[in-house]
């Protein structure tokens, strides 16, 4: 493979900035300083007053742990691999689908993939990708999920399935708490509202902030501006582009419903996860419309503001279905302890987003590598702390956690 000068340099520029993250913080913390202050924000921000963003991290904050001390030998290493639906993983912790990632980094998704395939766990795909779902399967390393968003209505939904089948993802990650975009103030502010561009009028909104932000200019620029929703451009009819407006217009239409889960089933024969899931009853209704497993999520504060923190939503719905599907969990995991948290309290694994859009922003895909790899040091740090010789030993006698919940 001939490897360009440009690649060589941009290479050496991420790989020095992917040295300068030792925590989750600090990638966000250089990717504020990387990219314009409207790309950061859609990355950083949540949805109304980021009451539920907050509670996300205050909900992993309330759970304590109970160490055993004492105990385990310092050789060997704790055992940190698990399996997702049958899937063996490195660690417990996936990757959640993030859309837009291309004005992030040009690498986008397909950094993203690498990167868990570097670490040996599963990525989720958004549809809201700026790489087409074959150059993605094509960096896969582990097998890769895809997450689906009505796109162009049902027909539009029908045609994504169908594609994500033959590019060869295993996993379809259904996101339901998706009826509209999420009330987000900062996206407002700087007056960008999805489907974003990278085109003229919004360069010139940013103009002021993208001045001071040579290095991400000059990527975007190599990278000729190229933002569209790959996955809209082919739902048209009669061989027609479909337009993104367009493409959401439909969507808000007809968003996913439990009715939808029959045809979906019928259509794909790998596992299928309901994303968005914050109730017990939720769940309960997702397994019995066909759903696989349950990703408890409030999309990272996105969404419906005022919601529980994740965590404390997962301990609802582990006593809801927990014994009969896996359940994952995403929002606010930052460390690995924080992910052992979730193990301990019931989840197969935790998801992460921001962290690896923080690391994707501020280093590429060394940022996104590194990223992943803090959480697996603190993981193994963790475990040994708190007298634990693997994560299938996590349970709830190892956690404290508050009376109410
Ligand atoms: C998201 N999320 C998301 N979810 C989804 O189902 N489809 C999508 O296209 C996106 N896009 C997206 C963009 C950005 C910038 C963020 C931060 C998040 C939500 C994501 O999958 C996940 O639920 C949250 O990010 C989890 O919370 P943390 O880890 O960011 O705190």
């Amino acid at each position: 493979m001939v490897v360009s000068r440009w690649d060589q340099y941009r290479r050496l520029v991420q790989d020095r900035a992917a040295s300068r993250i030792a925590t989750v913080a600090d990638a966000r913390r250089l990717a504020m300083r990387r990219v314009p202050r409207a790309v950061f924000d859609y990355i950083d921000g949540g949805a109304g007053a980021e009451l539920t963003l907050g509670a996300n991290l205050a909900a992993i904050e309330a759970v304590q742990f109970r160490p055993r001390v004492a105990v385990t030998m310092g050789v060997p290493a704790p055992g940190l691999r698990t399996s997702v639906l049958g899937v063996p993983v490195a660690m417990p912790v996936l990757m959640s689908p993030v859309g837009y990632t291309r004005m992030m980094e040009p690498g986008g998704d397909v950094a993203g993939v690498r990167a868990a395939g570097k670490a040996g766990t599963i990525f989720t795909l958004s549809s809201m990708s700026g790489h087409s779902m074959n150059e993605v399967m094509a960096a896969a390393a582990q097998p890769a999920w895809f997450q689906l968003y009505f796109l162009g209505g049902r027909a539009g939904a029908e045609k994504l399935v169908a594609r994500a089948r033959e590019a060869g993802f295993s996993g379809l990650v259904v996101t339901l708490d998706t009826q509209v975009t999420g009330n987000r103030e900062r996206e407002q502010r700087h007056r960008i509202s999805p489907p974003l561009k990278l085109d003229l009028p919004t360069m010139r909104k940013m103009a002021t902030q993208v001045a001071v932000r040579p290095g991400w200019l000059a990527g975007v620029a190599h990278d000729r501006f190229q933002l569209s929703i790959v996955n809209t451009e082919t739902l048209g009819t009669r061989g027609e582009p479909m337009s993104s407006e367009e493409a959401f217009l439909h969507w808000v239409a007809s968003p996913a419903r439990w009715e939808d889960f029959t045809w979906l089933r019928e259509q794909w024969r790998g596992p299928i996860l309901a994303k968005g899931i914050v109730t017990g009853d939720d769940a309960r209704r997702a397994i019995d419309s066909g759903a696989d497993a349950i990703i408890v999520s409030n999309h990272g504060g996105r969404q419906l503001d005022s919601l529980p923190g994740a965590l404390r939503s997962l301990v609802e719905v582990v006593d809801a279905v927990g014994a009969e599907v896996e359940v994952l969990v995403d929002g606010g995991f930052r460390r690995g302890a924080d992910v052992v948290k979730a193990v301990a309290l019931g989840a197969r694994a935790a998801m992460v987003g921001r962290p690896w859009a923080y690391g994707l922003a501020a280093a590429g895909q060394p940022g996104v590598e590194r990223v992943l790899a803090l959480f697996r040091e603190d993981l193994d740090r963790t475990l040994r702390l708190l007298g634990c010789a693997s994560v299938a030993e996590l349970n709830l006698s190892q956690v404290r956690v508050p009376q109410d919940w």
